[in-house]
Order: structure tokens, then C-alpha cells, then sequence
């Protein structure tokens, strides 16, 4: 069995870049280009970005769903918020579903209209404040799982 510490520790240092690559865009690069209304170093740090955050969020899916394996939660318990390891997990998987829609639509949507029209900006940054808060929230649900759950 893999060792759970060892999981873990992937969990958390990809915890780190993902929060971490999404606080900056939200505190610093976002309040500059909204202020000028200028979106190109938000757009170049977010395409730099890329390479390291979707790994850092598939890993953190992998080892996620990985660990709690390990505390016997499998997907057939998934959504049912029938224990408080489960509820945890159900909640971490729901956030989940909501990051990934926000993802695609800011990649497919709004960074394209973006590129050749900066009054999408408000568009963009209701995407990379919500994609932080959930990121956040992930962060503090998983921290629950050390003192039992939910
Ligand atoms: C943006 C995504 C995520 C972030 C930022 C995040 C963050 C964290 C953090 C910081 C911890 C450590 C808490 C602690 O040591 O007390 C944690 C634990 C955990 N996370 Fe996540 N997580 C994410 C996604 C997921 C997903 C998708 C799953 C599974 C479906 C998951 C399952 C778990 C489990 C089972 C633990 C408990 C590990 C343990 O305490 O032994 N996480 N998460």
C-alpha cells in the first residue's frame, strides 16, 4: 500500500502551487489589470502558469480520491453524506466538479473573448476569485479530516 503519509505530502505541496498560483492572480496581477484595464500580464502569467497548476490539480484529484481510499471511502459511497469522512470527501468531489466547470469556461470562453476585448475583465475575475475561494475552502475541508470529519 502506498504510504499515506507519503500521499499526502504530494496533496499538500500541490495544495500550495494551486492556492498559491490563484492568490497571486487574485491579489495582485487582477487589481492591476482591472485598474488598467489591461489584461496581458494576467493572461501571460496565466498561460505560464499552466504547465505547473494542471498537474498540481490532477494530482491533487489523484491523491485525493487515493487517501480516502485508504479511509475506506470508495465511490460507491460517494454523495451518499452518510459518515463524516464521506461528507468531507462528497463535498471536496463537489467543489471539484464546480473548479473544472470554471476552468473550461474561463480556458475555452472568456481568455479567448479576453485576448481582443478588455471589457471581459470582470468576466475573468469573478472566474479567478471564485476558482481561489473554492481552492480555499477544498484546503479547509480537507483539514477538517484530521479531527474526523464533518
Ligand atoms: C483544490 C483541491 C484541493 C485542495 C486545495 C486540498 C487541500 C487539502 C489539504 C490542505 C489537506 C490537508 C489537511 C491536513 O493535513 O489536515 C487535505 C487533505 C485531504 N484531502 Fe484534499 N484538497 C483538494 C482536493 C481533494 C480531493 C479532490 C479529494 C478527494 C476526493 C481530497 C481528499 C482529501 C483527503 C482524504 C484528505 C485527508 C488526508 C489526511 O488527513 O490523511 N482532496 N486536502
Amino acid at each position: 500500500m502506498m504510504s499515506h503519509h507519503f500521499l499526502l505530502i504530494i496533496h499538500l505541496i500541490c495544495a500550495a502551487v494551486w492556492i498559491g498560483g490563484h492568490l497571486y492572480l487574485s491579489v495582485s496581477l487582477l487589481p492591476k489589470a482591472l485598474k488598467r484595464k489591461e489584461p496581458q500580464h494576467l493572461l501571460q502569467f496565466a498561460h505560464g502558469y499552466e504547465p505547473l497548476g494542471m498537474p498540481a490539480l490532477l494530482l491533487l484529484v489523484v491523491t485525493g480520491i487515493w487517501m480516502s481510499l485508504q479511509f475506506g471511502i470508495g465511490w460507491q459511497q460517494w454523495f451518499s453524506f452518510s459518515s463524516p469522512v464521506e461528507r468531507v470527501v462528497s463535498l471536496k468531489l463537489t467543489l471539484l466538479f464546480a473548479t473544472l466547470l470554471l476552468a473550461l469556461n474561463a480556458q475555452f470562453r472568456v481568455v479567448p473573448a479576453l485576448k481582443n476585448n478588455a471589457a471581459r475583465l470582470p468576466e475573468m475575475a469573478f472566474h479567478i476569485i471564485a476558482v481561489t475561494l473554492i481552492g480555499i475552502t477544498m484546503l479547509v475541508l480537507g483539514s477538517f479530516i484530521r479531527y474526523g470529519g464533518l
